[in-house]
């Protein structure tokens, strides 16, 4: 792969041409993520923003719980109309979007609760990442909460023959830490579909103000 790869291509063609319980970060076991949201305290009603969602499960356990204001968004319409053809389009908001050069999402209005499994770690130029969190800021209601989860630093270098950036709690907060405290952090071991394991940060930050 080289940087001028196409990653809105590249992204459709892996939802494209894969079965999404192939998928090397497609999960059955949601107990990580939902022991975060738990954690917040939020509520039913509470807005969800899943970015980067790709045709994640997550939201399927969230409408199962009782969740009722979901967004998904995503680089890949086809992730996101392959989560809608499973899920149903009523049941969640769909934005396709670039969370590195995000035009749609500028315009949402902030949300309880940022959650980012996978997608921060992609993210390996400056530029990239500061607008990612500038976004995030800017996005998230105050005392509102920010959950997430990427490869931390023994995780593995490429996902999805890509390069990643990979995180540990400490370089989350310290991204975080002039609007965000940090809540719960925790090392977790997700085993992919091919029995691989991926060492994952997971982490819950609360805005300040
Ligand atoms: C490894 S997958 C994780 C998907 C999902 N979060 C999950 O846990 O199942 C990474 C996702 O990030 C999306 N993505 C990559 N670059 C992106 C960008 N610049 N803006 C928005 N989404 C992006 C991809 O399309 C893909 O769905």
């Amino acid at each position: 792969m080289n940087k001028e790869i196409d990653l809105n291509k590249h992204w459709n063609n892996v939802y494209s041409n894969n079965l999404e319980e192939k998928l090397g970060w497609y999960e059955t076991d949601l107990a990580p993520t939902l022991k975060l949201i738990s954690k917040s305290g939020l509520n039913t009603s509470a807005k969800i923003l899943n970015v980067g969602a790709g045709s994640t499960t997550l939201i399927d356990e969230l409408l199962k719980k009782g969740y009722s204001n979901l967004i998904a968004t995503d680089l890949s319409e086809i992730a996101l109309k392959n989560l809608e053809n499973r899920i149903g389009n009523e049941k969640v908001e769909c934005i396709v979007d670039d969370l590195t050069n995000p035009t749609k999402l500028k315009k949402l209005a902030p949300v309880d609760l940022w959650v980012d499994r996978a997608v921060l770690h992609f993210f390996t130029k400056n530029q990239d990442q500061d607008t990612y969190f500038n976004l995030l800021s800017s996005k998230v209601k105050s005392n509102g909460f920010v959950l997430i989860a990427e490869f931390n630093l023994n995780g593995a270098t490429v996902c999805s023959g890509l390069p990643v950036h990979r995180y540990s709690k400490e370089m989350l907060n310290e991204k975080l830490k002039n609007n965000f405290d940090l809540i719960e952090s925790f090392d977790y071991t997700y085993i992919m579909p091919s029995g691989a394991e991926r060492p994952y940060i997971y982490t819950l930050f609360k805005k300040k103000y």
